[in-house]
């Protein structure tokens, strides 16, 4: 399986951009050459919506490939992954204070027939922070990200 379609190409540039955003002097080639204060949100912190984008697709491009979860995903056309990355990146900008609105299912209802239990909740979370460390986000915000992460866990793992 391959998710080159994801973006995962764009990275490196995304990944000097958010560095840079988190030393809390903002990132000024994602967002307009503006400084990113210290009390701006996570969303901003972490360098926008691209970034967000960034980091999601590098995840999904780990956490897919993994045999562990990949045949969660068997079956499914690339339009639909396109779609799932899309509420992703969606939902992750709105938890996050950006200008997003996510249109997808709760969590829940959309993982409920999954069988998705801890080995498999770990599994798939254990992509996360080698994203976070490749795109060299400080601990402040990593903290952040995994916190939001962590908070839908009890709707996602129901076995
Ligand atoms: C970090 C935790 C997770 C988040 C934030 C997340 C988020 C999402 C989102 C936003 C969608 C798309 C919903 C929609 O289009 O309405 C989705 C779908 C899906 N998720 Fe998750 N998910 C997580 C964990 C998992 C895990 C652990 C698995 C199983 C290994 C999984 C398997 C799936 C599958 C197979 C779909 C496609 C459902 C379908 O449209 O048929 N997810 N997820």
């Amino acid at each position: 399986m391959t998710f080159s379609f994801l973006g995962i190409h764009r990275a490196p540039t995304m990944a000097l951009c958010l560095s840079l955003a988190i030393v809390a002097t903002g990132c000024a080639s994602m967002s307009g050459g503006k400084q990113v204060a210290p009390t701006a949100s996570l969303y901003s912190r972490l360098g926008g919506y691209d970034a967000i984008a960034a980091v999601t697709d590098d995840f999904l491009g780990g956490a897919l490939s993994d045999p562990r979860i990949a045949p969660f995903f068997k079956g499914l056309e690339p339009r639909d992954i396109q779609r799932i990355r899309q509420h992703v990146v969606d939902q992750l900008c709105n938890a996050t204070g950006g200008p997003c609105y996510y249109p997808g299912r709760d969590m829940k209802t959309v993982h409920a027939e999954m069988e998705i239990n801890n080995d498999v909740w770990n599994a798939f979370t254990s992509h996360f922070n080698p994203t976070l460390a490749k795109f060299k986000v400080p601990e402040r915000e990593r903290n952040e990200l995994v916190n939001i992460i962590g908070s839908l866990r009890g709707s996602i793992v129901n076995r």
